[in-house]
Formats: structure tokens, C-alpha cells, sequence
């Protein structure tokens, strides 16, 4: 046992490790926390030297690393139920968006929505999150695209994680859509977020990262590249939205400048998979997007296999492609539609999610001296939490070793 005085023990808790083949369940054990860090794992009972604060009884329930949300569009105003109808008479996304439809109507809104009301409606986003098991949360602007509204988001995203029990990693994607005041200068925006949003952004400490949309109704890999080439200038880590509609090769892009991921992949290649793998960027897949759009094209999730590459598995919470807040419910999609085995999808919100956020050493599994990030689950086995179609079986939520209630 440690020395440190211990704030909680869980006793009787059944502990989930997995790597990449498989999920183990230790046998019923105890977790030591101190501070916010895990002081302590051990089978059975402890023999504890030091005082402990508070102890709870898991009753064989399975324990995991807190769940980690790690690409959300979290922070909008207003919803796209119209354009779900029009897709369903038979309009595109793309069309949609052509059109001036799609980001860009939630821009409209994002805009006029002030920041106590952008807070309000997100909040109840992150709420549900938290009840479904995630303790950490990525969050990228996107839906300003204007110096004053991509602040104004990031800002939101900030005060978000200020309060509530949740870490929150915010992601500055001006490079999301084209904001109708540059119509038909796509690279006069791109000059705008290269010379002002993003040195704002970054000044004011308001983005851990920076995202792009390359694609044909985003932008092209020659301007995701002045956009990654400014985020290297400030020293902020990059991401892309990477072949999702059509092959841009963006992912070999990305890779390029070290990104922390590339993210929804249909389209990727071999090339692609290849440049990831080198680089260590994690493929981030989204099955909320592809099964709301209806997609047919699947990740090359066996060419991802193949090479090593990471797989990360995430809700995209928004309002256009994604309106889900439900992470478990991912998981069961990820195995169903693109044949992830349970414990690949497990690792997907878990390690691997950590890892692309750049959280690796601290989130992400239960180890000695990590944050205590965990959840409680009433289930039997691991791949049960897979199983379930949004299932409810989260018993208990740990954020900073400190438990909160589900409500
Ligand atoms: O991750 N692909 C671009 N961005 C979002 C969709 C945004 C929207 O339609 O509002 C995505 O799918
Ligand atoms: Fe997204």
C-alpha cells in the first residue's frame, strides 16, 4: 500500500484491461485513491497502514477508465431536424450544403445566440455526456468562423469544463466551412484564420489544438496546409477531418505535421494508413456520422489493423451529421457497423482516445499513479457494454477521484 493518505478506496471492484486482441477482468480487487491520482490496485482486500477518508463497496462491479470523448462539435446553437426531413425526401448532405444549408444554418445560430445561452444549450449536451460514463472531452469550435464567434465558442468550451466535474480539451476549427461573408474566396478566409483566429486563439490560451475540414465542401489540402503551418507557429498540436465524403489524401497531410489524429477515414488509403501509422496519428472513427448520413463506405478498418495504426472511437456530437451524446452507444455502432472487436471499440474510448488528445500518460487505463478517471459498470463482461444498444448500465462515475452523481 502507499504512504499517502487515502481519499477513497473501492473495494471489490472487477478491473478491465485491454489491449489490442482482448479485454482481461481481474478478479475482484480494491483501488486506492489519493488526491486525484490511483494510489493503489490490488486483488482482494487491502491491509491498509494509512486512515482512509471514504470507501465504497463495487459488489463485483466492472471497473474502467473513465470514458473519453475525444472529437465533439459539442458547442452550437439550435438543431437541423429540418435538413433530417429534406435528407430523408432525398436530399445530400452535400446538397444540403451547397445550398447554404448545413454548417452553415448552425453558424447562423451559433452567431446569434449570446454566450450565456450557447452555454445553456451545451451544457445540457455535456450533462448527458457525463451520464454516460465520460470524464473527458474534446470540444472544437466550428461553428463561428469569425474572430468574435470562434472565441466566443471556444470560450463556452472553456467555462464548460470550469463547471463541471469533466476535463475539457478544446480544438479551435475555423477551417470548418466557408462563412458566407467570403464567398468565393476561400483563401481570403483561410488568410483570415492565419493572421487573426488563430493567433487570437491561441494567445488568449483558448485552444489546445487546431482542426480542418478538408474536403470538396471544405477546404483543400493546400489550404489545411497554411492552417497546419500556422498551428506549428504557435505550437499547437493538429488534427483533420480527413476523407470523409472523398479522398483528399488529408490523412497523409496530417500525418505530415505530426498530427495527434486524423478522423472518419471512409475514404483513407493505403498510403494514408501508412503515413499515419509512421507518425503515430491515431484514427479517430465516428460511426454516429456514417450511420446518420447513411454511408456505405466503410473505414479500411483491416488496412488500419495492418499497419498498427491506433483506433479511437468517438460520438462527433453535432447538429448536422451526429446528434448523439451517447458514447456507450458508439461502441455497440463501431462493432456493428465496422466490425470493431469489443475490446478494440473499449480501447477506442479509452487509450486510445487518450492518446488523441495527447493524454496518454495521465487518461486512459487504470494504473498506478494516473488520474483517477473511472466508471462503475453493472455489467458481466466487457464486451456487454458493447452489446447493448444505449444501454443504461453505468452504475458510477469517478472524475479526479471523486464520485458524482449520475443525474
Ligand atoms: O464531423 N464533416 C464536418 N464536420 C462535422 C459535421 C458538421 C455539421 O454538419 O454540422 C462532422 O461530421
Ligand atoms: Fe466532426
Amino acid at each position: 500500500m502507499s504512504a499517502a493518505p487515502i481519499d477513497l478506496l473501492i473495494r471489490n471492484a472487477r478491473v478491465v484491461a485491454c489491449d489490442d486482441a482482448s479485454c482481461a477482468v481481474a478478479p475482484r480487487g480494491f483501488i486506492a485513491i489519493a488526491g486525484d491520482r490511483i494510489a493503489a490496485i490490488g486483488a482482494g482486500d487491502p491491509t491498509l497502514g494509512e486512515p482512509v477518508r471514504d470507501e465504497i463497496d463495487a459488489d463485483g462491479a466492472l471497473l474502467t477508465p473513465g470514458l473519453i470523448d475525444c472529437h465533439t462539435h459539442l458547442v452550437y446553437a439550435g438543431n437541423r431536424a429540418r435538413e433530417f426531413e429534406m435528407r430523408l425526401q432525398g436530399a445530400s448532405y452535400e446538397s444540403i450544403a451547397r445550398a447554404g444549408g448545413g454548417i452553415v444554418s448552425t453558424v447562423r445560430q451559433t452567431r446569434e445566440a449570446d454566450e450565456d445561452t450557447l452555454f445553456a444549450e451545451s451544457a445540457v449536451r455535456l450533462q448527458s455526456l457525463m451520464r454516460h460514463g465520460v470524464t473527458t472531452v474534446e470540444i472544437k469550435s466550428g461553428y463561428g468562423l469569425s474572430l468574435e464567434a470562434e472565441l466566443k465558442s471556444l470560450r463556452v468550451a472553456r467555462s464548460l469544463g470550469e463547471r463541471f466535474p469533466i476535463d475539457v480539451r478544446t480544438s479551435l476549427l475555423a477551417a470548418h466551412a466557408l462563412p458566407p461573408e467570403f464567398a468565393g474566396r476561400p483563401d481570403d478566409y483561410i488568410d483570415e484564420i492565419v493572421q487573426r483566429i488563430l493567433p487570437q486563439a491561441a494567445r488568449l490560451g483558448l485552444a489546445d489544438a487546431v482542426d480542418g475540414f478538408c474536403d470538396t465542401i471544405g477546404f483543400t489540402p493546400a489550404q489545411t496546409r497554411r492552417v497546419f503551418e500556422a498551428a506549428r507557429a504557435h505550437g499547437l498540436p493538429v488534427k483533420l477531418h480527413a476523407e470523409q465524403l472523398s479522398n483528399q489524401h488529408g490523412a497523409a497531410l496530417a500525418a505530415e505535421f505530426g498530427a495527434l489524429s486524423a478522423d472518419h477515414l471512409e475514404h483513407l488509403d493505403e498510403d494514408g494508413a501508412i503515413a499515419m501509422a509512421r507518425a503515430g496519428t491515431v484514427a479517430v472513427l465516428l460511426p454516429g456520422a456514417y450511420y446518420f448520413l447513411r454511408d456505405s463506405h466503410l473505414p479500411p478498418i483491416e488496412l488500419l489493423r495492418r499497419h498498427g495504426v491506433a483506433m479511437a472511437v468517438s460520438t462527433d456530437c453535432n447538429p448536422g451529421t451526429s446528434p448523439t451524446t451517447h458514447l456507450p452507444l458508439m461502441l455497440n455502432m463501431a462493432c456493428t457497423l465496422f466490425r470493431l472487436t469489443p475490446a478494440e471499440a473499449l480501447l477506442g474510448v479509452t487509450r486510445h482516445a487518450a492518446q488523441a488528445l495527447g493524454l496518454q500518460a495521465t487518461h486512459g487505463t487504470v494504473e498506478l499513479g494516473k488520474v483517477a478517471d473511472l466508471c462503475l459498470w453493472d455489467v458481466d463482461q466487457p464486451a456487454a457494454l458493447a452489446y447493448e444498444i444505449a444501454g443504461g448500465a453505468l452504475r458510477a462515475r469517478f472524475k479526479n477521484g471523486v464520485q458524482h452523481p449520475l443525474q
